[in-house]
């Protein structure tokens, strides 16, 4: 969760208090080379074009895997208020809050625009987001973007609205999140555009209706009005998106009921499959951060999930059935049905999947729930699980039941291709009772963990887990020792995005708030790391490099490829100086860099 949502949402709703500001994807976890040479993954890729499971070949580029060794010059921390590149890169914009998308659409020019207006163009707060290839285009020339937009830009829209009170200004600000698909192609000019009047162009938004699926779809409703908080997101093997909700209630337009929010919705950017949009009640309601997915060589998935509350649990859901790699409307109801485990990290480096089941493991009527006890003690609560959709709409209280470990808010959850398993957790400044995985009080600048799965099956019940870092910075030396943190090389504070690349490479966003308090007096975080930052992390000897800077007030978010690693996607949320440009308000974007020699951009 971003600061701004913090901001936005405490007038709408000020019964959501978290305490202080709250804060993709993998490929098929087969290697990619053993994945394009046949077998599962070159099914996959015939069949649904999921991108980074397909990336080219060593023979479709002539480049050979030493060609993607992180290479690149690192870039100085700085308070720029531009997007700073290593030498040799180039950074364009690309899609901005306002822009249109929807045929019929009138971009934001400067002036305020009605709802009807706003709902066809890109909403703001750009967040988690995937490349999707399309069938017949070259996808390193050509794809669609999804895009989360987590909340307005008010900069744009609303400004100085503390509360919003019309249906005008719900309808605004409803407009303005939940998803962007964009059709993006690379121009004879070199650079990537939205390919205007695309059919595939569409908008998802906290208006429009979703159906509800799953074992607490009956409790829900068939239909829900509206998406909004949409954090990060993820993919599917078969070429879906899940766009993550990171609120458990509307607080845009509290008339709705708050079961409708909290879930992770299933979107089809190619618009082919029947019955998407869906709410996935199966996947939990809690604060949804973003998903990833493990998939075992014979089909057998995992999908990871994260809470971002303080604290929250980690979380993986396994279908009941496997992932036909040969249909893709067979996968279409996957997510329905299958068990919804809670992670619990032992002392000893070990851990345990617990399952969220109505009837095993406590949940139970009449359960006793401990509450936040990494506060200290509590007075238990009574709650009753009487049925599956008991514990699926109070899935963070049933992982406290039954006994998950309670986390420095989860954000993004990674796969790599060797099937390790990244999480950030970004920080959790309020946390007074330590535990082995979460081994900080005031835990100001995060943490990166990691954990293998026994046997690397998606649906083990055990694994081992290590801290792979503790963020924070040799300067913050201070009584307490809790801010310097074990970075091997540039630093920095609260880790958000993560994602390891189909060439094996860590990437990690930031999102500490700026300028914010770095924990010791008259050193902001600014001071200390400048402005929020992408970096590169080598993941044995954990040397980390700075690899982009973002401009003034933003959080670095959003990463998605190409295949042949020559174009990312980044984005940049929520600006607040006079980036990107000086005409317009700052406003949130999605930006493309590239190397100028147009190599893989990493290398
Ligand atoms: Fe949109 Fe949890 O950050
Ligand atoms: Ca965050
Ligand atoms: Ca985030």
């Amino acid at each position: 969760m971003s600061h701004l949502t913090d901001q936005h949402r405490k007038p709408q709703a000020p019964i959501h208090v978290e305490g202080q500001m709250l804060d993709d994807i993998v490929r098929a976890s087969l290697s990619r080379r053993t994945v394009l040479k046949g077998g599962l993954g070159a099914s996959l890729l015939a069949v649904f074009g999921v991108a980074g499971l397909s990336g080219c070949s060593d023979d479709d580029n002539g480049s050979s895997s030493a060609d993607y060794n992180v290479g690149f010059k690192a870039v100085d921390a700085n308070t720029l208020d531009t997007v700073t590149v290593p030498e040799g890169y180039t950074v364009e914009v690309m899609f901005s809050a306002g822009d249109a998308v929807a045929a019929g659409a009138v971009a934001y020019a400067g002036t305020p625009q009605s709802s009807a207006e706003t709902e066809l163009q890109a909403g703001g707060n750009h967040d988690g987001m995937h490349f999707f290839e399309l069938p017949g285009v070259n996808p390193n020339k050509g794809g669609l973007l999804a895009i989360n937009h987590e909340n307005y830009d008010d900069t744009i829209m609303l400004s100085g609205v503390d509360a919003l009170e019309t249906r005008e200004q719900k309808r605004i600000a409803l407009s303005a999140v939940g998803v962007s698909v964009i059709e993006v192609e690379l121009a004879s000019n070199g650079k990537w555009q939205v390919k205007k009047n695309s059919p595939y162009n569409k908008r998802y938004t906290g208006n429009t209706l979703y159906r509800v699926s799953g074992p607490a779809a009956a409790a829900v409703g068939g239909t829900v009005v509206g998406t909004l908080n949409n954090c990060a997101s993820g993919a599917t093997p078969w070429g879906t998106y899940l766009t993550c909700e990171e609120t458990t209630e509307n607080y845009f337009d509290p008339s709705q009921p708050e079961l409708g929010y909290g879930w992770v919705v299933e979107i089809d950017p190619r618009g082919e499959l029947a019955g998407l949009p869906v709410k996935r009640t199966a996947l939990g309601r809690f604060d949804h951060e973003n998903t990833a997915y493990l998939l075992g060589s014979d089909n057998t998935l995992a999908v990871y999930l994260g809470d971002d509350s303080t604290p929250g649990c980690i979380y993986k859901f396994v279908p009941n059935a496997k992932v036909n790699p040969n249909d893709r409307a067979a996968n279409t109801n996957l997510l329905d049905e299958g068990t919804l485990y809670a992670a619990r990290f032992n002392a000893d480096g070990s851990g345990d999947w617990i399952a969220l089941v109505q009837g095993q493991n406590g949940l139970v009527v009449g359960a006793t729930d401990p509450g936040n006890t990494t506060q200290g003690s509590q007075t238990p609560a009574t709650i009753d699980f009487a049925t599956q959709a008991d514990v699926l709409i109070n899935t963070k209280a049933a992982a406290r039941v039954a006994g998950a470990t309670l986390m420095d808010r989860p954000e993004w959850i990674a796969v790599g291709p060797d099937k390790t398993v990244y999480a950030t957790l970004t920080n959790n400044s309020g946390r007074k009772v330590t535990d082995a995985a979460n081994p900080r009080v005031s835990n100001r600048h995060g943490s990166i963990i990691k954990w293998k799965e026994a046997g690397d099956a998606p649906d083990a019940t055990s694994f081992e887990w290590e801290i792979f870092l503790l963020a924070g910075d040799p300067s913050l030396a201070n009584e307490t020792g809790n801010l310097v943190g074990d970075i091997n090389g540039d630093t920095f504070s609260s880790p958000d995005g993560i994602r390891v690349d189909p060439e094996n490479r860590l990437w990690v966003q930031t999102d500490m708030s700026v300028p914010g308090s770095s924990g010791v007096s008259g050193k902001t975080n600014v001071d200390v790391f400048g402005h929020n930052a992408m970096y590169a992390i080598d993941q044995t000897t954990r040397e980390s490099k700075r690899f982009l800077v973002g401009p003034q007030g933003c959080e670095i978010t959003g990463i998605a490829y190409t295949p042949d690693l020559k174009t990312f996607f980044i984005n940049i949320q929520h600006p607040n100086g006079s980036w990107p440009s000086a005409e317009l308000p700052p406003r949130s974007s999605t930006v493309v860099v590239r190397r100028q020699d147009g190599k893989p951009v990493g290398a």
